[in-house]
């Protein structure tokens, strides 16, 4: 057997591990054995790389792709560890931007390689060939920039307001029609000047889609960012003639897809819309800044309610991460059942800042899963509830969502926890959350502000009860 029919052999194996690795990632139960079977699948796929690298007669080449590989090793294992070690769970999201951005990248570099190193290919092939590099060049160029910003955007390194052009609707009709136009005469005449024209469509196209994406779509613009970067992936295997690259830009391609289809529907935005930055939706008209009276209540007040309430219900959002209070709230559950309450948790589908952000923090505290439940089961009971605590959210209980159409959050399901008799907040200020919406919630008459970090707070509460 050739080299190269071992090395096809070994990514048929990595594929089949990488489906199963994605099928054991959709449970709970066997989420480990997912990830196991994806490290599995990636030692083959390398080992094979390596392999086809190093095989074969010893010339010049080997040598030179023998050093460019192990540094690449080196780097990218490196880089791995050392983000891997240091990122916080609340920063996963714009770590996981970042990579994509990687992606994105290798497809622009992927592309360009092939266009200025071209294979011997009869001129049918020739014209097969140069609409790939374009097309590699093209996504990967989109996601690049794309998940840059929303890196930014993320890290707040950049306003997570969206940016309104004149005409962005048509503008990025206009790129995709040129993209068309410059594939169309690139296959006719490769020229550079033609493959830097896309390139710097491709990089300006991807920084407009995800720039004119508002603060609380971001979430969706991730997983469609992490599609895009997939079908980067796809075609560089493409270029590259690489079935692995190909079966497993497929993969994330369609479930990023999937997984951005998903979130648009828990927060009611349009797919299309998102997918085309933002397409559809009207700047919001004038969102007037929220101001009335707030009122404050100390730890000591707080634990005088709970002890004299019947049912209580806990929404944590990204606060409760960053205060990493899961831990003491647990606690707190934990006592207000002994004492007889009725204690359940409200998840909102984005609170946090990744899919199932909240879940994973109190299942890490052993908050029993049958009192944690779903915006949609809770919300009919918020009603009759006696005290709500809310802990570090802030946008996913936006009573703004359902009364202000202008709101840039209009329509976004929200857990209505205004309805409760009482609503404790949890937080340090009265800063906005990651929309950057300011939130009538905090001048509701039946709303009491509890400043201060909630670990702290939570300890307090502990402490008095
Ligand atoms: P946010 O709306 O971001 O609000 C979090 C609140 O926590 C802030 O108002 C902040 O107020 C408070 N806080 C921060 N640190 C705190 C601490 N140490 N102690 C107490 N409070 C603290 O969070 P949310 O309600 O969970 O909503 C999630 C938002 O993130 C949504 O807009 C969502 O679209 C977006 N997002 C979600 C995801 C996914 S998939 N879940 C991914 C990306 C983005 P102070 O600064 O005043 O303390």
């Amino acid at each position: 057997m050739t080299a190269v029919a071992v090395a096809n052999a070994a990514y048929v194996a990595a594929a089949l591990l990488f489906i199963m690795s994605l099928a054991g990632l959709s449970k709970h139960e066997t989420g480990k054995a997912g990830i196991r079977y994806g490290m599995a699948g990636m030692a083959i796929a390398l080992s094979a790389t390596i392999w086809l690298t190093l095989s074969g007669e010893w010339t010049d080449e080997t040598a030179r792709g023998a050093v460019l590989l192990v540094l690449a090793l080196i780097a990218g294992a490196g880089i791995g560890l050392w983000r891997a070690k240091k990122v916080p769970m609340t920063g996963i999201p714009e770590l996981i931007a970042l990579f994509h951005s990687f992606v994105g990248l290798t497809a622009v570099l992927v592309g360009w390689n092939g266009a200025l190193n071209p294979k011997e290919l009869s001129a049918e092939l020739a014209g097969v060939f140069n609409a790939e590099v374009f097309a590699g060049v093209f996504i990967g160029g989109i996601t690049f920039t794309g998940s840059i910003v929303a890196y930014l955007k993320l890290s707040a390194k950049m306003s997570s307001k969206p940016l309104i052009l004149p005409g962005r609707n048509l503008l990025n009709l206009g790129a995709l029609v040129g993209f068309f136009a410059l594939t169309v005469a690139y296959v006719i005449t490769p020229q550079l000047g033609l493959l830097i024209a896309v390139t710097v469509l491709a990089l300006a196209l991807g920084w407009h889609l995800v720039a004119s994406i508002g603060g609380g779509d971001m979430p969706v613009v991730v997983s469609m960012l992490n599609s895009y970067s997939g079908w980067a992936a796809a075609a560089v295997g493409f270029l590259l003639s690489n079935d692995l690259l190909i079966v497993v830009g497929a993969l994330v391609g369609s479930s990023g897809a999937y997984l951005s289809y998903i979130m648009c529907r828990a927060m009611n935005r349009s797919f299309i819309s998102v997918i085309f930055g933002g397409y559809g939706i009207e700047a919001p008209s004038g969102e007037e800044e929220e101001t009335g009276e707030h009122t404050e209540i100390d730890a000591a007040a707080v634990a005088q309610l709970l002890n004299g309430a019947k049912s209580v219900v806990i929404t944590p959002g990204y606060g409760m991460a960053v205060a990493q209070a899961q831990y003491p709230v647990a606690e707190l559950a934990k006592k207000l059942r002994e004492k007889g309450v009725n204690v359940r948790f409200g998840i909102h589908p984005v609170a946090g800042r990744l899919p199932g952000h909240m879940n994973v923090l109190l299942a890490e505290a052993k908050v029993p899963y049958d009192i944690v439940l779903e915006m949609d089961e809770i919300n009919d009971d918020l009603a009759s509830t006696a005290v709500v605590l809310v802990i570090g959210a802030n946008d996913t209980v936006n009573p703004a969502a359902t009364e202000n159409p202008g709101s840039p959050i209009a329509g976004m399901p929200v857990l209505k926890v205004w309805e409760a008799e009482n609503v404790i907040v949890f937080k340090r200020s009265m800063a906005s959350g990651y929309a950057g919406v300011s939130n009538p919630l905090f001048y509701k008459p039946n709303t009491k502000m509890l400043f201060g970090d909630a670990k702290d707070k939570v300890g307090e509460i502990l402490n008095a009860l």
